[in-house]
């Protein structure tokens, strides 16, 4: 079986010169901090209670229990057998990891045509979003009787997720009456939160109500998508198996402590060097795949939460072995790439002249996919287009792009995905996943954890009058309150 390559080349000084690119002697000089990273990660993850306290289980996710995944792919395919509609609702680490499984291993146009999708349900992500637009409209055109729903949310509190399931169960209430229930499933988590309280307090009333699965403990919603995907995945008619042997055989590639053997490792290190010292602080990922825009979407997500932090992280060991990660508050280090999710060839006309021309501040990583299940070749004979394959037009633009940015200094790399499947795209997945853990531990702050994303919710929180905020949240909103004076809007 093929596998997914990284082609690095273009982020060495041999070709984009020695004050934009990576010298070999600059690795050398992190071998050290690269072997201690790596036996850092290695001793966490052989403690079950070190990998679930420190939010690092997603690790063994390529390797799940056979009767679960078995179970999963047979509610998938029995969901898809009785309904035409599955509405999915979930944000960020709920939600990020489906759409881009949806757009990378279904046809285009999934959702128009029945051919195209083997007669299987049509597929609309919701409660991604407070806007009002979209779910009136979906809501209005869909039959309730015919529609699956299934909510997503770890915690249960989310306010775009909760709203949205308010909204779309009392829609289902209307025509299923009592029994509405019995088309919703959740995936919660196992013990606490709200939902999963929803979840009890609905099967005691009707026990075929609200079936559900449960989040993993340990596992991060961005890190979550063989987690949470996978009922999505079997609905759609993906072999589970086939994603996860992608992601085992990426996993076995990423346990070797040897830079040059190790795709994530190398990818983190080459990124940590160009960031630290060459200031190249923008990541932009561009796919040369329509179909893997919304992967590029998901590792946004990944990048930017994972090692967009304020504090470093302080490590406290305990004799047995047990970690526990604080923020140092003492030590503000602000770091973290910036993450653009790009493709091409389309933005090879808008982003790409600031990539030619603009600030150098910035490293590209393309996706070139080798074969495409269809091509097509231009029509005619009198064009210097004609006859010429489309994948092959693709690849060419992609040549003509590395070497559009070589000649300007620019950094970039290449993953060379065979195909986009199930396999290569578990590969995908988990060397991004890898990668991200492995950028973590080289700028030494917790990736694990997004404590920036609670001051926003904490005011909604407060102006909504959520109980259970904490006497020094609300004291430092009411003591901070936004200044808007009527002179600075015009
Ligand atoms: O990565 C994360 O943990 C977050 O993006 C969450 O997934 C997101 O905030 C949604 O949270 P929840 O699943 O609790 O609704």
């Amino acid at each position: 079986m093929r596998q997914i390559k990284f082609d690095f080349n273009n982020m060495f000084s041999f070709n984009i010169g020695r004050k934009h690119g990576v010298a070999e002697s600059d690795l050398d000089k992190m071998s050290g901090i690269i072997s201690k990273a790596h036996n850092h990660l290695k001793s966490i993850l052989q403690h079950k209670r070190n990998r679930i306290n420190l939010q690092l289980e997603w690790q063994t996710l390529p390797w799940q229990n056979k009767k679960t995944l078995f179970h999963i792919q047979k509610l998938g395919n029995q969901i898809a057998q009785q309904f035409e509609n599955v509405i999915l609702l979930g944000i960020g680490g709920s939600y990020l990891g489906l759409k881009a499984a949806q757009d990378a291993l279904c046809p285009a146009y999934y959702n128009e045509f029945p051919l195209l999708r083997k007669d299987r349900p049509r597929i609309y992500f919701e409660g991604n979003n407070l806007d009002p637009q979209t779910l009136n409209p979906l809501l209005k055109n869909l039959n309730p009787k015919k529609t699956f729903v299934i909510v997503i949310s770890k915690s249960g509190e989310t306010a775009e997720t909760r709203a949205a399931f308010a909204v779309v169960e009392s829609w289902l209430k209307k025509t299923a009456a009592k029994f509405y229930g019995r088309q919703i499933l959740a995936i919660t988590d196992p013990e606490s939160g709200t939902l999963r309280k929803k979840v009890q307090q609905e099967q005691r009333r009707d026990p075929l109500s609200f079936r559900n699965l449960p989040l993993l403990k340990g596992v991060g919603g961005r890190f979550s998508e063989f987690n949470i995907g996978l009922l999505h995945l079997a609905i759609i008619g993906v072999k589970l198996e086939d994603v996860l042997s992608g992601a085992q055989a990426m996993a076995k590639r990423c346990s070797s402590p040897l830079l040059f053997k190790n795709p994530a490792y190398m990818y983190a290190a080459l990124q940590t060097i160009l960031y630290k010292q060459k200031g190249k602080s923008i990541a932009i990922l561009m796919p040369f795949s329509e179909s893997l825009k919304p992967t590029a979407d998901w590792y946004c997500q990944l990048l930017a939460e994972s090692t967009g932090k304020k504090y470093s992280r302080r490590i406290k060991v305990s004799p047995l072995g047990l970690e526990e990660w604080e923020m140092d508050t003492k030590h503000i280090v602000n770091v973290g790439r910036t993450p653009i999710a790009s493709r091409g060839t389309n933005d090879l006309h808008s982003l790409q002249q600031n990539n030619i021309e603009g600030e150098n501040n910035k490293t590209i990583t393309f996706i070139r996919v080798e074969n495409f299940k269809n091509d097509i070749t231009v029509c005619g004979r009198a064009d210097f287009l004609s006859g010429k394959q489309y994948s092959k037009l693709l690849c060419l633009a992609l040549d003509a792009t590395e070497w559009a940015l070589v000649r300007e200094s620019r950094p970039n790399c290449t993953i060379i995905m065979p195909q986009v499947n199930g396999f290569h795209w578990g590969e995908l997945i988990f060397f991004f996943e890898m990668a991200t853990a492995f950028e973590g531990e080289l700028l030494n702050i917790n990736a694990f954890d997004q404590p920036g994303v609670e001051s926003y919710k904490n005011y909604i929180y407060y102006k909504l009058h959520k109980p259970g905020l904490s006497a020094q949240v609300v004291r430092e909103i009411k003591r901070n309150p936004l200044v808007k004076k009527r002179e600075f809007i015009i």
